[in-house]
């Protein structure tokens, strides 16, 4: 896909300083109002913004990202009482989610008021909304009083960006104005969670823990396409609910294979793979963990390794991974192997987009 060029220049302030706090701020709020475009940090990743209730300046985010129409946006808002103006109605388990979450990485799905636009909600009758956890992203909302429409700032497919770098590479000349607020925190995007279905459910895990919700209400459903396991989206009978969910994603260049599985046997299974399939300059992405077992028992020749962590702290690969992912694809690795990581916690939302960035090539150790 070639970029068209768009007479824009893409004016970055340094907010992380605080060096253009005020200057950066004054320009992105005066960009929101005249329906432009602004990129700025979230805790999860950075997001791509306009006003939420402007079509035009929305559907602008479509152009520059490349993004599929029937994909809705998730709405930003500085605080619970924002969301109100939004939507219909809310379920009493949203005020009891909103108190513990909030500001946070959580998005709530509700019945959108008639105002917002198709647009944004890709045609759809709900609206999906968040209240960030981030200081430049919450001074934005509350400087500009307008609720911010903002996917990942990234082109569609591609990794969500974790620093201000990854923005500018993808979409520079796109945005009028990008805050960079150095790298976000969480690493992975919000927790998307429908409230219109009878039981709270999980269209994609995110940065707050499928645990985290179920000790907090109780009974919290997965959408089964919220794995990501090979073929859940096509086996999986009833409506797509959240269209993200359909799409290739985090879809590094190279071809990409995912082993699952317990260690040792998932690093035997890798170095296994890694022999067998040709490759030049094999890209390997390994826990720390992982990496060390490579280099006792031999890491191939011509290797790049990228590690995600520890393998117990799931936090940490989840802020390493998209950056990770873009790195394979800088060095110019013609195949990356994978080393899949435990479930558990934020894990589940690391291995949706490991599963979704190796399309579906994915080995199970542990059955050979
Ligand atoms: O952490 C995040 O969520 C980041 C930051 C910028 O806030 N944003 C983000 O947005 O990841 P995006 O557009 O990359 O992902 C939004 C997800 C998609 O999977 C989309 O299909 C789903 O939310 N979504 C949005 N509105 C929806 C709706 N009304 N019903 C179901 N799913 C919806
Ligand atoms: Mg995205």
């Amino acid at each position: 896909m070639s970029m068209q060029p768009t007479g824009i220049k893409t004016v970055t302030y340094i907010l992380h300083n605080d060096a253009d706090w005020q200057s950066g701020l004054q320009a992105a709020v005066q960009a929101l109002r005249r329906g432009e475009l602004v990129a700025f940090p979230t805790e999860t990743v950075y997001g791509l913004g306009a006003d939420a209730l402007k079509p035009d300046a929305v559907a602008s985010i479509f152009v520059a990202k490349g993004r599929p129409q029937d994909n809705p946006l998730i709405v930003h808002v500085p605080d619970e009482e924002a969301v109100l103006p939004l939507v219909r109605s809310v379920p009493p388990v949203f005020h009891h989610l909103a108190s513990h979450f909030w500001p946070g990485p959580l998005t709530m799905i509700l019945p959108k008021a008639p105002h917002v636009p198709p647009e944004t909600t890709a045609g759809l009758d709900s609206v999906a909304i968040r209240v960030p956890n981030h200081p430049i992203a919450q001074a934005l909302l509350r400087a500009s009083g307008i609720p911010v429409a903002a996917p990942s700032a990234n082109r569609s497919g591609r990794p969500s960006p974790t620093l201000a770098e990854h923005v500018l590479a993808d979409l520079d000349g796109q945005v009028a104005v990008l805050l960079d607020g150095g790298p976000t925190g969480v690493g992975v995007e919000s927790t998307v969670l429908d409230l219109t279905q009878e039981i709270p459910t999980v269209l994609r895990p995110g940065g707050v823990t499928l645990e985290q919700l179920r000790a907090a209400v109780g009974d919290v459903a997965l959408d089964p396409r919220a794995t990501a396991l090979p073929g859940a989206g096509a086996q999986v009978a009833g409506p797509v609910r959240s269209p993200g969910m359909k799409y290739r994603h985090y879809a590094p260049a190279a071809p990409t294979v995912l082993v699952e599985g317990r260690p040792p046997q998932v690093w035997e299974r890798l170095k296994q793979l890694v022999c067998e399939i040709p490759a030049k300059k094999p890209g390997l992405l390994l826990t720390d963990d992982g990496a060390a077992w490579f280099g006792q028992h031999g890491m191939p020749a011509g290797a790049v390794v990228c590690t995600l962590g520890p393998l117990n702290r799931p936090d940490e690969a989840a802020r390493r991974i998209f950056a990770a992912l873009r790195q394979l694809d800088a060095v110019g690795v013609d195949r990356i192997f994978i080393e899949g990581v435990p479930t558990e916690g934020i894990g589940l939302a690391v291995m949706n987009r490991l599963r979704r960035a190796a399309g579906g090539q994915i080995v199970q150790a542990d059955t050979m």
